[in-house]
């Protein structure tokens, strides 16, 4: 496996389903009351630049489950907000840690930071991409349905970070994946474009989310305004009203659909109350496999 997961277009398809392996071994093991003391001395710093509850938590938690330590860094307490250079930052982080995990706006800010450290960067969501996200979304898939082949997954929303991790992951592993976007908001080209030249898969985009569910075994939504888009969620919520994730959407997918969401959820915007509460969400056992995903990735990249 690479040093880095900066985009899942780090990872073989041998790597992801190793990860899924180890992540549902480990799961299994702690739900026996087994301990895995897998990190004992080694300390990630968690280097974050926007507001996280799961993915922060789960790291840290999945770092003290293993045996390690991490610490928190708000990237705006430090003198990064004063102009230190990244790299020059980079540089003497790697001096301290064993690990970074990295929440910020830039891909390319995140980019510099793993070029000028030896330590592996963990991409713990960017504008860009959220591909930690998706690895446990997949591991959850696997959970419910026996694994992620034969399968109609289907986005309905924005094409926005979460999606650009989708449609890495549908390329690398041949996910037959569908996203329906609001025409204007559809995935970043230049992700088509990588993804399409590495695709196994299928991969396409629609601005018909009705027509995309149809029979769909998977549908996955988020908000509408992410991080640092919160001036266009007016704007947004007018545009996106057709694509709501409600009961209607949900009766046109196939009986045993799974319906996810990364969280946090906008109740009444992009998913219904009922949906997200509803007898086809698994959103909680999606969010506690972060953890589990975690711990595994955190293995691979920092144990030996
Ligand atoms: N899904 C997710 O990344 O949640 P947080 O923003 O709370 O970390
Ligand atoms: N697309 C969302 C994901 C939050 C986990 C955002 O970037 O805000």
């Amino acid at each position: 496996m690479k040093k880095d997961i900066l985009t899942l277009l780090d990872l073989s398809k041998k790597d992801f389903d190793r990860l899924f392996q180890r992540a549902l071994e480990l799961k299994k093991r702690q739900g026996q009351g087994e301990t895995d003391i897998l990190l004992k001395g080694k300390t990630i710093g968690l280097v974050f630049d926007k507001p996280s509850t799961r993915t922060r938590t789960s790291f840290e938690a999945a770092m003290i489950q293993l045996g390690g330590t991490s610490i928190f860094i708000s990237a705006r307490d430090t003198q990064i907000a004063r102009d230190e250079p990244v790299r020059d930052t980079a540089r003497v982080l790697s001096r301290y840690l064993d690990g970074l995990v990295i929440r910020t706006y830039s891909q390319d800010f995140l980019n510099e930071f793993a070029e000028f450290t030896d330590i592996p960067v963990i991409n713990a969501l960017t504008d860009l991409c959220h591909p930690t996200q998706v690895l446990c979304d997949i591991l959850t898939i696997i959970e419910y349905k026996g694994g992620y082949e034969n399968l109609k997954i289907v986005w309905v929303g924005d094409g926005n970070n979460v999606a650009h991790s989708w449609i890495y992951a549908a390329a690398v592993l041949g996910l037959n994946l569908i996203l329906a976007c609001p025409e204007g908001y559809e995935p970043h080209p230049d992700i088509m474009k990588r993804a399409l030249e590495r695709k196994t898969g299928s991969i396409v985009v629609t601005s018909d989310p009705i027509e995309a569910v149809n029979a769909a075994d998977v549908i996955y939504t988020d908000v509408w305004a992410s991080m640092g888009q919160e001036d266009e969620h007016f704007k947004r919520k007018r545009v996106f009203q057709p694509f709501q994730v409600n009961e209607t959407l949900v009766q046109k997918a196939s009986q045993a659909v799974m319906v996810m969401h990364c969280l946090p959820a906008h109740r009444g915007e992009e998913i219904s109350e009922d949906v997200l509460e509803g007898p086809n969400s698994v959103v909680w056992d999606q969010s506690e496999n972060k953890m589990h995903m975690n711990k595994a990735i955190l293995e691979a990249l920092i144990a030996s």
